[in-house]
């Protein structure tokens, strides 16, 4: 068989109790707590195969964690099925365990008032690691992590970089066919979030590794994953390649300038005369909003020359400020529901 995972009409709804705000409120809700349904996930079904590297994404609260746990047996559906290389998660939560690697970038795994070596020491025991594959591993987690640094301080004063490496060391320790990252490179800066996804890239290489990733980092998702699932409000939105979502989003840039100005409509007027100036197509092929002295511009790098852009503004407007940025993924999520895919 060529599946790992399984989902099948997976839901989770958590039971609440509505809390009202004040000494009132407060009063009251020792007496009588309103109770309200959270569903958290809704009806998901998806097949992973052996050996995929999966960017599992979707909005803050979207219900990414959710899945997450259900697929490790942190928690149980209250509707549908898991299997994770053909055991159900939530009922053999011990033996799934064996075979599971998992982080959690807001949460570390490790035991906080332990050196970090010890740490090791004791799941390589959990795990029945044999000594030769331990020393194999530790000396390659040294070399992609340099995890030696700081193999003698306890886990709580380590940076939240180092941290995160020595957690992702932790969960591929006992060599897991399935990895669950959940949010591995949040906070990090460029040259640690360049190593995890080596890391992640040589484990997928070396062994087959199945790795579910969630991430907001669109760099992760663009380097590491072939296809992604886009979930939103616990929904599934999106299963497929990430080509598609790249061809018909991923080129879009966006340009924010902070200008100077009184009339709104003459540096209009002015903007659109100017981009005319360039060819004919280059207005055609962007968008535009002015508002508040700002100036944000949406265009396919692609099919506009940035540099001209930016001489154009620069030179012609009285600039206190730009920005640049990538299509995130709570505007890809926004375009799906707008125009499809
Ligand atoms: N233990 C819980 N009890 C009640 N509601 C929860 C619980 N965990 C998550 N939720 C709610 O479920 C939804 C999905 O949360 P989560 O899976 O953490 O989203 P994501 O990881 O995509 O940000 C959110 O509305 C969140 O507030
Ligand atoms: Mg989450």
């Amino acid at each position: 068989m060529n599946t790992m995972i399984e989902v099948k009409g997976l839901t989770k709804v958590f039971k609440t109790y509505k809390r009202e705000s004040g000494l009132k409120g407060t009063v009251k809700a020792l007496f009588k707590r309103e109770q309200i349904d959270v569903t958290a996930v809704k009806d998901i079904s998806f097949n992973i195969k052996k050996g995929e590297i999966i960017g599992y994404i979707g909005a803050n609260g979207a219900g990414k964690s959710t899945t997450i746990k259900m697929m490790t047996g942190i928690l149980t559906p209250t509707n549908g099925v898991v299997t994770v290389d053909g055991r159900i998660p939530y009922e053999a939560r011990t033996e799934n365990a064996k075979h599971i690697g998992v982080v959690f970038g807001q949460k570390t795994q490790l035991w906080w008032d332990l050196p970090l070596g010890e740490t090791f020491a004791i799941l390589k025991e959990i795990y029945q690691v044999p000594d030769e594959i331990y020393k194999e591993q530790m000396a390659y987690f040294d070399e992609v992590f340099e995890l030696s640094e700081f193999m003698n301080q306890t886990v709580r004063t380590l940076s939240l970089g180092q941290r995160m490496r020595a957690d992702l060391a932790a969960s591929m320790l006992h060599n897991p066919k399935v990895l669950f990252l959940d949010e591995p490179t949040i906070g990090l800066d460029v040259v640690v979030k360049e190593r995890i996804r080596k890391a992640i890239k040589d484990m997928n290489a070396r062994y087959g590794t199945t790795i579910i990733l969630t991430t907001h980092d669109m760099s992760d998702i663009e380097q590491l994953c072939s296809r992604i699932i886009i979930i939103d409000k616990g929904a599934l939105l999106y299963d497929g390649s990430i080509d598609t979502i790249r061809q018909t989003y991923g080129y879009e840039r966006k340009f924010t300038f902070d200008l100077r100005y009184d009339d709104g409509d003459a540096i209009r007027a002015k903007f659109e005369t100017l981009l005319t100036n360039i060819d004919n197509r280059t207005l055609e092929n962007l968008s535009y909003t002015l508002e508040n002295n700002q100036l944000e511009i949406v265009f396919d790098r692609n099919q506009i020359n940035i540099s001209g852009i930016m001489n154009i503004v620069l030179q012609n407007f009285d600039v206190l400020d730009f920005s640049v940025k990538d299509m995130d993924i709570e505007a890809i999520v926004k375009g799906i529901y707008g125009n499809g895919i």
